[in-house]
């Protein structure tokens, strides 16, 4: 049986949600699932905009018959070549045998890459500013390359006003019959996941987010439908905003994460003795991740949310726990900047965690503090004043 429900006037969502994959891209822990969205527009013709994962195209193609109720489907609009939304473009192919593709030229040379189809016969080449209509419904095509991908664009129907943004203000967490932001306590079930989902998959991009964000800025939006999570027709400004601080490498909260490895709890005892000294200097919402117990994707989502971050790793082989260079690699690959940064490490017979954590660190956009502090196996009375130095340094 099908579902789909209308967003506005001839435009349907006909996405389905996973709730039992384990890790998105094989990377990413999705506990709370993933939805993946389609949408259709019935007017004097049909249109498709994007298709859906492998894993939910059986109920996807369910949907997409039942929202064009016997019709034909005349477009099918790829504004992301990625698996995710469209690993079933041969099966539209064979459903709906005179659908046209729309896409740009780096689109269509991707679906080369990906299908032995001829895509080329059925194709409608579209360039940025390009024109499709549809009936009352014009659909003008945005480029936006490399969020999240190089043949990525946007779709602006100019008659409803709906931006389908592609990856774009998407967000982990399945949906369930309600779609729309309004529907949902977005900040409470959503934003962590949204942030995180931002941050992990197009985090690196800032620049080319600002770009998109600024074509944006000229279009009045009514409604934006992304390719995963809630469709936005409420308090638009609000996931805008949050785009622009995340794309800008802006910090959201004034306070301290700290992220450590050890394999015996010295390091750990340290960690939580520095958090103390810094909740009594009044510092509030401290938070503390231990790298090997927390999927470093969360940890990079809020390295992006915190203003100041301390990391803290035993000496491992002559260097970097490897967990903890882990993280660290990971917010160098996507630019983490503006951040004020302290490390402190520990080793029992020659000490060099500090050393390879500066290194990489060096090689970033951000403020590393003096820090005078290096535990040799656990802390001691001694170490008290160089553990207040970096208490007060980071908070400077
Ligand atoms: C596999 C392994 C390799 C280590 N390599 C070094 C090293 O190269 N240099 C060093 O000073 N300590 C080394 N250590 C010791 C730890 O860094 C040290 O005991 C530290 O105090 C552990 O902190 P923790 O209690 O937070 O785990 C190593 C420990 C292990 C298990
Ligand atoms: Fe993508
Ligand atoms: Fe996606």
């Amino acid at each position: 049986m099908y579902f789909s429900r209308k967003i506005t006037e001839d435009t349907y969502y006909v996405g389905a949600s996973d709730r039992r994959l384990e890790l998105f891209e094989n990377v990413f822990p999705i506990p709370k699932g993933v939805s993946y969205n389609s949408y259709v527009i019935t007017d004097e013709k049909t249109a498709l905009l994007d298709l859906m994962d492998e894993s939910v195209s059986k109920q996807g193609f369910e949907n997409i018959a039942g929202a064009l109720n016997g019709r034909k489907l005349d477009y099918v609009v790829i504004n992301h070549m990625e698996p995710d939304h469209c690993s079933k473009l041969d099966e539209l192919i064979l459903r709906y045998p005179e659908v046209k593709i729309v896409g740009n030229v780096k689109t269509l040379k991707m679906i080369g890459q990906f299908y032995d189809i001829d895509a080329e016969s059925r194709f409608v080449t579209v360039n940025e500013g390009d024109t499709l209509q549809l009936g009352k419904h014009t659909l003008t095509f945005v480029n936006a390359p490399m969020v999240h991908w190089p043949e990525v664009m946007v779709t602006y129907d100019t008659f409803t006003k709906a931006l389908f943004s592609a990856d774009a203000f998407g967000t982990f967490g399945a949906l369930g019959g309600n779609i729309f932001n309004d529907e949902y306590d977005f900040e409470y079930e959503f934003l962590e996941e949204a942030r995180r989902y931002y941050t992990n998959i197009v985090g690196k991009y800032g620049m080319q987010v600002q770009a998109v964000l600024k074509k944006a800025s000229t279009l009045d939006i009514k409604y934006i439908c992304p390719l995963h999570g809630p469709v936005w027709r409420t308090n638009i400004d609000y996931i805008i905003d949050k785009y622009n601080t995340w794309s800008l490498y802006e910090p959201e909260v004034d306070s301290v994460m700290i992220a450590y490895a050890s394999m015996y709890g010295n390091t750990e005892n340290a960690v939580n003795v520095l958090a103390n000294v810094l909740a009594e200097k009044g510092v509030k919402n401290i938070k503390i991740y231990d790298v090997s117990k927390t999927d470093v994707s969360y940890v990079l989502s809020d390295a992006f949310k915190y203003k100041r971050l301390v990391f803290a790793s035993p000496t491992y082989n002559g260097g970097l726990y490897p967990k903890m260079e882990n993280l660290l690699l990971d917010l160098k690959a996507h630019s983490l900047k503006n951040r004020k940064v302290a490390v402190f490490d520990n080793g029992s017979w020659s000490a060099s965690a500090k050393k390879h954590m500066l290194e990489i660190l060096g090689t970033m956009k951000v403020e590393v503090v003096e820090s005078s502090l290096a535990l040799k196996s656990s802390l001691k009375q001694g170490d008290m004043e160089a553990l207040n130095q970096l208490a007060e340094e980071i908070l400077k």
